[in-house]
């Protein structure tokens, strides 16, 4: 049994070891590509491996074509529109993620990106604080539970819309809840984004919800940049001068945002979020613990194309 780790963007040193110990205590081989510069080098790999755990590698069509033995892709993270999850189960590959596991590590970007947002990029000179300010949590999973709590601490007035969670659920926290996304950003000066990118939500952060945020707007995405209309987001950069957008993850148009609107963006140059040790470390091991259960007593708990 072949246990492949492909990582373009590798996980840290010590979350491989554990991804490695727990595979040969199994008994099953350990592979490891990291930082891949060809799809090709992915082909090959992929070639006799039984399981897969990636994080924002792309597993298409293609890749799954040239897997003929994989039984299961786990995505070592949260979001998976990396992964063709239809083609997937038509080829009866399983796929699953680690939901909650690198929540933490994306939830404190966030909070920084706001601090970063609120003294103007450190720019030396005088900036405002986040206490007091009003913060809008745009679905309120794991990420953004925990946005929550984090931004309480800073005495942020903390609302939300997730139109999946009862409302006495967000409420429990403290929480207030909107019961629009138009509601929602027409009361915040910070959003945080923490939306799936899937065909409803591609875009759907657009002219008619950001033109709705009040004076000091902050839109954090820490989500996904599909979920951004990026020429509604010229629209409104180009009209106001308080508007400011920080995304994990340059947008397709960041070079014009960049050069028209420095001071008002920011990106990341490669996803941050989840990259710390400690959340690579949390997903790593749910990812080979959830490979290990699927083989040894068919456990599909965390299945995502059932
Ligand atoms: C996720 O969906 O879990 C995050 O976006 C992390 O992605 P990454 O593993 O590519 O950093």
């Amino acid at each position: 049994m072949k246990v492949l780790v492909a990582t373009e963007k590798p996980f840290a040193a010590a979350a491989v070891n554990e991804i490695r110990t727990i595979v040969d205590d199994a008994g099953y081989n350990f592979a490891l590509l990291e930082k891949y510069d060809s799809v090709e080098k992915l082909y090959e790999a992929v070639n006799d491996a039984n399981a897969l755990i990636v994080r924002s590698d792309k597993i298409t069509q293609d890749v799954l074509d040239k897997a003929n033995e994989l039984k299961i892709v786990v995505r070592a993270g949260a979001g998976f529109d990396n992964v063709d999850t239809t083609y997937a189960k038509e080829k009866a590959v399983v796929v699953m993620n680690t939901p909650g596991q690198n929540s933490n590590a994306v939830a404190e970007l966030a909070l920084g990106m706001m601090v970063y947002a609120a003294r103007g990029f450190f720019n030396g000179k005088s900036g405002s604080e986040l206490k007091g300010k009003t913060l809008g949590i745009h679905a309120y999973g794991n990420v953004g539970r925990l946005v929550a709590t984090i931004a309480k601490g800073f005495g942020m007035e903390v609302s939300a819309f997730d139109p999946f969670i009862p409302a006495d659920k967000i409420e429990e926290d403290g929480v207030k809840v909107y019961k629009s996304a138009e509601e929602l950003y027409a009361n915040n000066q910070y959003i945080s984004l923490h939306i799936p990118a899937n065909d409803k939500t591609k875009n759907s952060i657009n002219y008619e919800l950001t033109s709705k945020m009040p004076k000091g707007a902050t839109i954090v995405n820490t989500a996904r940049k599909e979920v951004v209309d990026e020429e509604a987001l010229v629209k409104i950069l180009e009209e106001r001068d308080d508007f400011k957008y920080m995304s994990d993850i340059a947008p397709n148009n960041a070079e014009e945002l960049l050069e028209k609107f420095a001071g008002k963006v920011y990106f990341t140059p490669k996803k941050m979020g989840a990259q710390t040790a400690e959340a690579n470390i949390n997903a790593g091991i749910a990812a080979a613990n959830q490979i290990v259960n699927f083989f040894k007593n068919g456990d599909t708990t965390f299945q995502v194309n059932k």
